[in-house]
């Protein structure tokens, strides 16, 4: 076009300018209240955060109600992994130290399911030190049993080697 070379180089600034102070603008319209009051982030997401209610406990919340679970499980191979992780999340079962709801209880194949979400050596991203894998139906195949077996008919779901050590005892296959 026949604009010259100055008019060009005075319509560039002019629109740096305008998107400037466009910016400028929704910042200012845009920027939540509470920013900077103690640092580069919003003040209010600390008191948000603090609002949320907890709704998950501890394995040791659980264990003053089911003392007989408790037993078991902190005795076995499973006492790192949360009870939580497997039944759901505390809140929708226990409030202000009553039971107010129902937790689904897992049985049959969704038990196998639930093993294999730890337990599959289809899962690469663990090394076998950290967690033992099986393959299905190779570990049933092993065990010389009908491939409709879940797997909590031979390892108890909260002590998984409790069975297993006891008939390896009586067979003499285990010391002590
Ligand atoms: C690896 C998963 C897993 C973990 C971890 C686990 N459980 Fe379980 N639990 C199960 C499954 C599956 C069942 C049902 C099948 C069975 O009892 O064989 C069950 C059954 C139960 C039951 C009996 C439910 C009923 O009405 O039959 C209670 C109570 C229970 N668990 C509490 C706990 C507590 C408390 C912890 C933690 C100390 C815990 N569980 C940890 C998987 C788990
Ligand atoms: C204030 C006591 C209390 C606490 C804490 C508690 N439970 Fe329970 N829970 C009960 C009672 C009572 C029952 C029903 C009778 C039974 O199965 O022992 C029950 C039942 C269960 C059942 C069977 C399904 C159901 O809801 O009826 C599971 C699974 C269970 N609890 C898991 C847990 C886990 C996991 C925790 C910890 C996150 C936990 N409980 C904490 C009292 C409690
Ligand atoms: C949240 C993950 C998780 C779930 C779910 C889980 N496990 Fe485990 N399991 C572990 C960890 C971690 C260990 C301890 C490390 C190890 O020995 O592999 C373990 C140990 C074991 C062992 C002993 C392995 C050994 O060292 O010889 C067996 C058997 C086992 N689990 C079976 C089961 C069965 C059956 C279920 C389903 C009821 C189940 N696991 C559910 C994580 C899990
Ligand atoms: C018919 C019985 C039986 C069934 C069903 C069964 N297992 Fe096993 N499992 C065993 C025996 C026996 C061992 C060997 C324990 C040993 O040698 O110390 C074992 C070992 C394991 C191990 C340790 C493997 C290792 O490398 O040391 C894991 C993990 C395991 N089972 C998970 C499962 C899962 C998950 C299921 C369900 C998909 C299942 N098992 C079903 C009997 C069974």
């Amino acid at each position: 076009m026949g604009l010259s070379y100055r008019m060009r180089l005075v319509l560039v600034c002019i629109s740096i300018f305008v998107m400037v102070g466009v910016g400028l603008l929704f910042k200012r319209l845009l920027r939540p209240d509470s920013f900077g009051v103690y640092g580069p982030y919003r003040a209010d997401a600390i008191s948000e955060a603090v609002a949320v209610p907890i709704r998950h406990g501890t394995n040791d919340s659980c264990f003053k109600c089911h003392p007989f679970e408790a037993k078991i499980h902190k005795a076995g191979l499973h006492k790192t992994i949360s009870c939580e992780f497997c039944h759901g999340t505390y809140a929708d079962h226990v409030e202000k130290n009553k039971k107010t709801g129902t937790l689904p209880v897992k049985t049959g194949n969704q038990i196998t399911t639930l093993c294999l979400r730890c337990h599959n050596t289809e899962i690469k991203a663990r090394s076998e030190e950290v967690i033992k894998t099986v393959a299905l139906p190779d570990h049933l195949r092993d065990q010389q049993v009908k491939l409709t077996h879940t797997c909590n008919q031979c390892h108890h779901v909260h002590a998984p080697l409790k069975y297993i050590n006891r008939a390896k005892q009586i067979t003499g296959l285990m010391e002590k």
